[in-house]
């Protein structure tokens, strides 16, 4: 890249409290259903060590329960025990050791616990099968006696005393995150989960102080942030995962989300990260078109609105795509799922998209020291190769098309 021009947002670092990204680019949380009881296992290494190899700025872990109630998959992890501790540390440690930070996303998933792993067909468990998942009952939670959908069971309506102790299992699984060495939360306050239910209209038909207004619906979320803010060290970033929009015409609205962000940043969140859909089996089929970037114009509306860090998230597929994403305001951070599975390395790919070098020195040691000797001697060469054969794909490409037009 030439001096004169402007450097990537993409790879410039952002400050959040006392952690420094070297870029902006996050590993979105992404269920495995690979936990043994909570406990994270070698797949969860192997799946977010690669993320820290591929030189992500930021890595979440999957959503991660407070309790076991608040399960989404049977086997999701989890921080509502001390023993699930030390397994995820060796995580942290790990990703730690290839320079990158990374953080958990804590969850309690409502009235939506117990569903199967997509690969198992995504249903809901029905009440037998969450009865006998792991011996112990485990049941649904909700603002109201009010199902997701036909195939969810009605949730048990929780009362102040159940809320306070929900309250409570977020404060203790942030001391325990804290214990492991994450650096950041994401709390889960999105995708019709508990939080989500009690903001909706839709699942929200309490009359107490939990429920009503906008006001009363938001208080369950306020008072978890506060209390997860308490517990959390003041140098640590606070994100904030939330459904910008239930999708249907009578519930949550993105005015709402932009009032939420106000008063979420009031609570010491550092960052709210968009997302938007899941509350119900209805709004899932209604929610946003999807499209590329198609929550980006949410991230925009709320940043603009509140001057709050935002995090865009959804079908951002290229380091350009991103790039211009930031560019144009909307957001502060690019959240990236799907590519990342796709390509571990994407952050690496983004560069290269972006046209700057590939920077080998900021690649693990073991392997950046082999890259860069190779490009010492055969740089040359290996771009030469790499131009014919991207000409060769782009001329199948063309072919391709002319005799699918015949
Ligand atoms: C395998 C998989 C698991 C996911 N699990 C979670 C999760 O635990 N928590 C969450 O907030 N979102 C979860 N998501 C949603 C992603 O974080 C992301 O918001 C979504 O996939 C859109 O981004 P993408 O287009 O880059 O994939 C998951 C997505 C995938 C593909």
């Amino acid at each position: 890249m030439k001096s004169s021009e402007r450097a990537p947002l993409l790879f410039s670092q952002l400050a959040l409290r006392e952690l420094v990204l070297r870029n902006r680019i996050v590993i979105s949380p992404m269920c495995q259903h690979a936990a043994d009881e909570g406990r994270a296992t070698d797949w969860h290494l192997v799946h977010l060590g690669k993320f820290a190899l591929g030189g992500a700025g930021l890595i979440f872990t999957e959503s991660t329960a407070v309790s076991p109630h608040g399960r989404i998959g049977v086997c999701d992890l989890g921080l509502w025990r001390d023993d699930q501790v030390a397994p995820l540390k060796r995580v942290v440690d790990f990703v730690h050791a290839q320079g990158a930070p990374i953080g958990v996303q804590l969850a309690h998933a409502g009235r939506k616990a117990g569903s199967q792993a997509l690969w198992e067909g995504g249903r809901a468990l029905t009440t037998e099968e969450l009865r006998l998942a792991d011996g112990t009952p485990w049941c649904r939670l909700g603002p109201s006696a009010r199902a997701a959908g036909p195939e969810w069971s009605v949730p048990e309506a929780l009362d102040d005393t159940g809320i306070a102790a929900i309250i409570e299992e977020f404060a203790a699984a942030t001391r325990r995150a804290d214990a492991a060495g994450f650096d950041a939360i994401d709390l889960h306050f999105g995708h019709g989960y508990l939080v989500a239910s009690f903001l909706s209209p839709i699942s929200n038909h309490r009359t107490d102080g939990y429920g009503g207004d906008r006001t009363g619906r938001m208080r369950l979320a306020l008072e978890i942030a506060q209390r997860v803010r308490a517990e959390w060290p003041a140098g640590k970033p606070l994100f904030c995962r939330i459904s910008a929009v239930d999708g249907a015409a009578d519930g949550w609205s993105v005015a709402d989300s932009v009032v939420l962000a106000r008063e979420l940043a009031r609570c010491g969140v550092d960052v709210i990260d968009v997302s938007s859909g899941g509350l119900t089996e209805e709004t899932r089929r209604l929610t946003v078109p999807r499209g590329l970037g198609f929550q980006v114009g949410f991230a925009r509306q709320i940043r603009e609105e509140t001057g709050v860090v935002t995090q865009a998230v959804g079908l951002i597929v290229d380091g350009e795509q991103a790039e211009e994403v930031l560019q144009t305001g909307a957001a502060d951070l690019i959240a990236i799922a799907r590519e990342a599975l796709n390509d571990p390395y994407w952050p690496r790919r983004a560069r290269e998209t972006l046209g700057l070098d590939p920077d080998y020195d900021a690649w693990p040691v073991r392997h950046g020291v082999w890259l860069a000797k190779r490009e010492e001697t055969m740089g040359q060469t290996l771009r030469q190769r790499r131009d014919v054969v991207r000409q060769r794909s782009q001329h199948a490409g063309d072919v391709g098309l002319t005799q699918g037009k015949n």
